[in-house]
């Protein structure tokens, strides 16, 4: 049974993410998956919550579907259909709902299977494959790289920061080197230690590159 609806879940992830180039794709749902499997199993939390909540984790996401995200509509239909029974249904979607980085108006998770998934999409947003998905985002949405006329804004809260139309490297300060501190699992904070330095390293020699001193 349960690997019935996890088999359900990725068919239905995959499908949704198909033409999707932001950053967003298939593999980082399931990175997510195996990272968040990972952390479930060293912190003691529900496996089975916290794999359908890493696979429907972006599928009501607020660029990639606005008209759902509210209600977690997609998330919500798909769960109700494979016959999860109400309660685990809405814990489910607490954890997604939670999950969000949202500058100073992200939450700490409420159960410790939405630690985990929440650790799990953070840990994908750094390291060598954060820093890939950074530039593909940007990119993808028509930004610039780098421009040291632009400055990073600090302490932006959810709306600032949902508003914002900030450069690659903006990113970085604005969300990335922010991540590692904001881990809410030991085992999560294990994970971000050298994922944490390996963009740090990255950040420094980028603008020693673009300042002309390497
Ligand atoms: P997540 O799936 O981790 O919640 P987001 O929805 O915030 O991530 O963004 C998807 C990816 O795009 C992440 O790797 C994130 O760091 C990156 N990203 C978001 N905003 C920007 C931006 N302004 N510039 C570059 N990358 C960004
Ligand atoms: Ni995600």
């Amino acid at each position: 049974m349960n690997q019935n609806i996890l088999n359900a879940a990725i068919e239905f992830v995959h499908g949704l993410f198909a033409d999707e180039y932001s950053g967003h794709d298939w593999y980082h749902t399931y990175r997510v998956l195996r990272t968040a499997e990972k952390i479930a199993v060293q912190e003691g939390a529900d496996l089975l919550t916290v794999q359908l909540s890493a696979l429907l984790h972006d599928v009501d996401d607020r660029k990639l579907s606005p008209e759902t995200c509210a209600e977690k509509l997609r998330a919500r239909l798909f769960l109700e259909s494979h016959g999860v029974c109400t309660g685990e249904i809405n814990r489910i979607i607490k954890i997604i709902d939670e999950v969000s980085f949202l500058g100073t108006d992200s939450v700490v998770p409420s159960t410790i299977e939405g630690c985990c998934v929440q650790d799990a999409d953070r840990l994908d947003a750094i390291g060598a494959i954060g820093i890939g998905r950074a530039f593909a985002y940007g990119g993808s949405h028509h930004r610039l790289m780098h421009d040291p006329q632009e400055l990073p804004v600090d302490g932006m809260d959810a709306a600032a920061y949902c508003a914002s139309c900030s450069t690659t490297i903006n990113h970085f300060y604005e969300k990335l080197l922010l991540l590692p501190a904001l881990m809410t699992t030991a085992t999560g904070r294990n994970l971000a230690d050298s994922r944490g330095k390996y963009i740090n390293d990255f950040l420094e020699e980028f603008l020693a590159e673009w300042n002309g001193e390497r």
